[in-house]
């Protein structure tokens, strides 16, 4: 998505090799107009799916999920990393193990938003070693729901993750693809490349 990856280079920091930081439009401030077409993005490549549901994860995931949502015509459930008050009821649950925090964090749903006859859009901000969209997908399976497919804002394809969710057989939809950070350049992968 070419309006994405000009947002990234004019406004994207690159901290290390591994480490892209867009706090001004995905991760802190949020640039909604960029959101709203990120959405019509996501729900053009899904749109012959069959979607019921999207799924995400609390924080970052929320703002492009949601105006996918507005296109789809569908809700959004987005997973808590915290223990919440009120979600207590029947709850799906997946352990994701953070690689740059190395700790073990258990995420929920609640079955209640959640069925065997919901067909997901899993939907998260970016993809680097997959454990969040893996533990998603595994909340999925578990409501015996089915996975049209996985939408990922910014992939770092130079991490593990997109090769780890595709050997698994999951469509994934990225709308940038990053090949090297090296050298505080942002480098991407074009369509062509794999
Ligand atoms: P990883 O080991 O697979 O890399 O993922 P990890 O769980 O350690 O990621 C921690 C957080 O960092 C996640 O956000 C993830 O989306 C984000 N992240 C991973 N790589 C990058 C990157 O290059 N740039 C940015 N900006 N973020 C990255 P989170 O803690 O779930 O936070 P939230 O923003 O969703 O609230
Ligand atoms: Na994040
Ligand atoms: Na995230």
């Amino acid at each position: 998505m070419k309006q994405l990856q000009e947002k990234i280079k004019n406004e994207g920091k690159v901290l290390s090799n591994q480490v892209l930081k867009v706090d001004s439009f995905l991760n802190h401030q949020i640039d909604a107009f960029l959101m709203r077409e990120v959405g019509k993005e996501f729900a053009d490549r899904f749109k012959n799916d069959g979607i019921t549901k999207i799924v995400t994860l609390e924080s970052s995931g929320i703002a492009p999920s949601v105006m996918t949502a507005l296109e789809l015509n569908v809700p959004v459930v987005f997973a808590r990393k915290r223990k919440s008050l009120t979600l207590t009821d029947q709850l799906l649950t997946a352990s994701v193990y953070s690689f740059t925090k190395q700790e073990e964090n258990t995420i929920a749903v609640s079955g209640e938003h959640l069925s065997s006859e919901d067909r997901v859009l899993v939907i998260d901000d970016f993809l680097a070693n997959g454990q969040a969209a893996l533990g998603l997908a595994e909340i999925v399976e578990q409501a015996g729901a089915s996975l049209a497919g996985i939408g990922i804002v910014i992939e770092k394809s130079f991490q593990e993750g997109g090769k780890i969710l595709r050997e698994k057989g999951f469509r994934v939809e990225s709308l940038a693809r990053i090949k090297s950070l090296e050298k505080h350049v942002v480098q991407f992968l074009e369509e062509t490349e794999e």
